[in-house]
């Protein structure tokens, strides 16, 4: 699907499975998304831009790779895009933070917003969107057109489940923005949830109800 890497490492889909059984425990869903989201990082972040830099090994000089340009920012949506933050800042942990706090009203499915916070110089940062549901694609619509209401204009998003339905609305909405997901399922039942899926993800990551 042009513009969406599905990410089919067996150890994501072997994790996803365990999260998508209604057995799981709230401590085995939350450290399982925190495992798949070092993974997920992995590959949002494959191609980089690096600038080679002069250091001395214990043995010689030399010009090697590091990162270049303006540190990262993640930006999760609230609240289940908070259990890949700590996962993404393990691997990159010089990164920013943007909080996105949205939640999908039950009955209309529009994101509603309750709290926007973002590093000032977004414009200059590669911005990666953290959700683990791309259900409707609301959240995800309404999220990035914040951040490019502050101004940035270099934006990924990156998730665990999609529905076809959200991929479409997202490409549509945001062409630019690339999608990372660890799976595409069949559809969105008549609440909006994805099916198979795994359910409400930020009930299952707090148990809340
Ligand atoms: C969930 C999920 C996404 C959104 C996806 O959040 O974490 O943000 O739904 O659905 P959409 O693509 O149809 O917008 P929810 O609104 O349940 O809030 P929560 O994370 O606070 O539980
Ligand atoms: N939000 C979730 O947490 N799960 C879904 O299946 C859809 C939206």
């Amino acid at each position: 699907m042009d513009g969406v890497t599905l990410v089919d490492h067996p150890l994501v889909q072997h994790k996803l499975t365990l999260m998508r059984d209604k057995t799981r425990s709230t401590k085995g869903f939350r450290q399982l998304l925190h495992e798949i989201g070092i993974l997920l990082c992995y590959e949002v972040t494959r191609d980089l831009p690096t600038e080679l830099v002069d250091i001395e090994t214990p043995l010689a000089t030399m010009r090697s790779p590091m990162l270049a340009g303006k540190k990262l920012v993640f930006a999760p949506i609230l609240r289940a895009g908070v259990g890949f933050l700590d996962a993404m800042l393990d691997l990159v942990p010089s990164a920013r933070v943007a909080h996105i706090g949205l939640y999908r009203d039950p009955d209309t499915l529009e994101a509603v917003e309750y709290y926007f916070k973002a590093p000032t110089d977004v414009a200059d940062r590669l911005v990666v969107v953290i959700d683990p549901m791309l259900a409707t694609a609301n959240s995800a619509i309404a999220a990035i057109d914040l951040l490019k209401q502050r101004g940035a204009r270099d934006l990924r998003f990156l998730c665990l489940l999609a529905a076809p339905e959200g991929i479409d609305r997202l490409r549509k909405a945001h062409p630019e923005v690339r999608i990372w997901t660890a799976a595409i399922d069949e559809g969105l039942n008549d609440h909006s949830y994805i099916v198979p899926g795994l359910g409400d993800a930020g009930d299952r990551m707090y148990g809340t109800r």
